[in-house]
């Protein structure tokens, strides 16, 4: 039922974006840099990201933006990372709703008219809530999100499925952690603390975070990152029991010992905790989640643990530092 075509030409939305940014290039490095198509709404990319391939300024919610970009370059694959996150989605809820559900019904339209090969489109943790088992949070369990962005997920899950089993259109996706890394800053979500710790223990060796020192939240190096969305991207169709909402496990830690292991290689880096808004969202969310479904379906298993990242995060941003680029 599927239609097994062969991944050729990429198009990513949102390649502006912390994950985009970095998800645009290695799907360039792997498929050709001719035949990645990085587009994005109002930031300007990076010189990287601009000058290593095609990039185009798109607004998902008007098909006809996407479509003059489709029919350019025959795309037959969306990788659809443009989303406003959950901080974002708060203030904003009608925003949310508009880029991560309408946005997403334009994408699976567009790709369903065209017959594409795949669309991967990203869910998140967000889809759970307080009444989900929170530790070890099976794939398959309660979505009753507090969040509007949560709320858009568990719609755009539920939307890649149906168009897989009514139309055969190959959608996949996976339930993103808090994701860290060191190229594009984080916009608008409720796990962006675990990045700007990072970038103020290096500019000032202290960081006043804006969860609870005991706030315990599932996260993800970006080479992980990166590596699960493409690994999913290659798998075998006919080996996906899941489609559109894969748990993806790989560290669990709370703000206090993210500040531990900063503090293991920044001797008198200290942290304050001063709690808003966020700590609602971050306090309906899992510890830590069972992704069982992922290595078994797709072979997922992540490389980085938490200490590991930190060298390597703190190595990266002392570099930057140092070049007066932060
Ligand atoms: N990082 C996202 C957020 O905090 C979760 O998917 O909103």
């Amino acid at each position: 039922m599927t239609s097994k075509r062969e991944i050729k030409k990429v198009l990513v939305t949102g390649a502006v974006g912390q994950i985009g940014s970095e998800l645009t290039l290695a799907l360039r490095r792997r498929f050709g840099a001719d035949n990645v198509v990085a587009t994005g709404r109002k930031t300007a990319p990076s010189d990287e990201l601009k000058n290593s391939g095609p990039f185009y300024f798109i607004d998902v919610s008007k098909r006809e933006t996407l479509e003059e970009v489709v029919r350019k370059h025959d795309i037959d694959t969306i990788v659809h990372m443009a989303a406003i996150l959950s901080a974002v989605g708060e203030q904003k809820p009608m925003l949310a709703w508009d880029v991560n559900v309408n946005g997403l019904l334009t994408v699976l339209e567009c790709a369903r008219e065209h017959e594409m090969a795949q669309v991967l489109v990203p869910s998140s943790i967000a889809v759970f809530g307080p009444e989900t088992p929170r530790d070890n949070t099976p794939n398959d369990t309660i979505l009753k999100p507090k969040t509007m962005y949560g709320v858009s997920k568990v719609a755009g899950e539920l939307l890649g499925d149906y168009y897989f089993y009514k139309y055969g259109l190959d959608v996949r996706g996976l339930r993103y952690p808090g994701i860290i890394s060191h190229e594009t800053a984080p916009g608008g979500g409720t796990t962006d603390f675990a990045v700007a710790i990072y970038y103020e223990a290096v500019r000032q060796n202290r960081y006043t975070c804006f969860v609870r020192e005991d706030t315990r939240l599932p996260m993800m190096y970006m080479p992980d990152c990166i590596k699960a969305t493409i690994d999913l991207m290659m798998c075998d169709v006919s080996k996906l029991k899941h489609h559109s909402d894969f748990n993806v496990g790989s560290m669990s830690f709370s703000a206090g010992e993210l500040a531990a292991s900063i503090a293991r290689y920044m001797p008198g880096f200290e942290c304050s905790y001063e709690p808003d808004f966020r700590q609602q969202i971050a306090d309906s969310w899992p510890m830590s989640v069972d992704d069982t479904a992922a290595r078994e379906e797709w072979g997922w298993s992540p490389d980085y643990d938490l200490d590991r990242m930190t060298q390597d995060m703190l190595e990266n941003l002392k570099r930057k530092h140092a070049a007066g680029r932060i």
